[in-house]
């Protein structure tokens, strides 16, 4: 993880009143201009040309068509930010951009950006009037392709997460998985690449599953993993399974909604199968992790009962179904596990 620079805001350089600097109200105020600056030099491509060489400023205005005084400033602020580092006067990728801001790279983080300074920026103009109504403001219809690019910045988050549960979690007893609200499938297409034995069966809304389909493809997993239509709320879901992972689905919903889809995820489960839950968990107080609170207000803004909750919350719900052995694994990250156990 890369270790987060004291800004000169943060540091305590301006002079302050009664023993304390505004520093933090800046560095807070000026967090859309980050956001702004990494979406916008991944969306024109910045990164991506500068895959594995350096250039000067004007071979790369050229190249992306810009002129050089915007560009200057834009490669500049990149440079500042750790994305970019300038040496003899050639802008070159820092390990970071090369591995996650690079397109055609397995980890690219770009559609995950784009998404969340293009469509989420807007959205969360709409804060106010949430807050005031405590209900979503309706946008115009979210279409395909925004389903599209939503399900894509799903992927290229799930491609980093689905590696580290792949490797902590032993899938090794496993034969048969459902992947519930399995949205791309990376989960599922990933532990499968790593556990050849196991069969998954991504679970998800049918227009969410025409997507994932591609991917299958693309991962040549026709295989090992397959796709099974529908509304968790309101259809069957398939049974039989040893493990079920519900992978950041309950934040959309509330208590209601969300205890339904554990019942389900009990249904769906062999005699001493296991549950994941993959999730963005607050602490047993609610007031942290930092990104788990702003991803509860995300949640307040994008849908009518949504919110992150905390460990222990989940853990009542499943102790009430009857899983047995819940161990939370909390995290400080935007991810984290809870796992459970149907009685044998
Ligand atoms: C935030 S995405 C997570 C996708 C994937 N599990 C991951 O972690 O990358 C939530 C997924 O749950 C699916 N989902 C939410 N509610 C659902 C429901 N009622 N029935 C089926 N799928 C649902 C959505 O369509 C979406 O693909």
């Amino acid at each position: 993880m890369v270790k987060k620079k004291q800004s000169d805001f943060s540091r305590g350089r301006m002079s302050g009143q009664g023993g304390v600097t505004p520093g933090p109200l800046l560095e807070m105020i000026t967090g859309f201009w980050i956001t702004k600056t990494l979406t916008i030099a991944t969306e024109l491509g910045i990164f991506t040309q500068l895959s594995g060489r350096g250039m000067t400023l004007p071979e790369i205005a050229r190249s992306i068509g810009i002129r050089k005084r915007p560009m200057k400033m834009l490669l500049n602020a990149c440079v500042a930010l750790g994305l970019l580092q300038k040496k003899n006067n050639r802008y070159r990728n820092t390990p970071l951009s090369q591995v996650y801001l690079t397109k055609e790279k397995l980890h690219y983080m770009g559609d995950l950006i784009l998404m969340m300074g293009n469509s989420l920026y807007e959205r969360w103009g709409t804060l106010k009037e949430v807050i005031i109504n405590n209900r979503p403001v309706l946008m115009e219809r979210e279409d395909r392709e925004q389903l599209v690019e939503y399900i894509n910045a799903m992927h290229g988050l799930g491609v980093v997460q689905a590696d580290k549960i792949s490797v902590l979690i032993d899938f090794s007893s496993v034969k048969t998985l459902l992947d519930m609200g399995g949205g791309s499938g990376i989960y599922s297409l990933v532990i499968a690449k790593t556990y050849p034995h196991l069969r998954a069966v991504i679970y998800d809304f049918p227009e969410v599953c025409a997507i994932a389909e591609k991917f299958i493809r693309q991962f040549k997993a026709q295989s090992q993993v397959s796709l099974c239509k529908g509304n968790l709320l309101v259809d069957d879901v398939p049974q039989g399974f040893d493990a079920v992972l519900l992978s950041q689905v309950l934040h959309e919903y509330g208590q209601e909604g969300c205890i339904s889809i554990l019942r389900k995820a009990y249904g769906a489960l062999n005699q001493g199968g296991k549950l994941i839950i993959n999730e963005t968990l607050l602490h047993d107080e609610e007031t942290g992790p930092l990104p788990s609170v702003l991803f509860s207000l995300n949640m307040l803004i994008h849908t009518p009962k949504g919110s992150s909750y905390s460990g222990k919350r989940i853990r009542g719900w499943l102790q009430k179904i009857g899983f047995v052995d819940v161990k939370v694994q909390s995290s400080e990250s935007l991810l984290a596990l809870v796992i459970a156990r149907k009685p044998a």
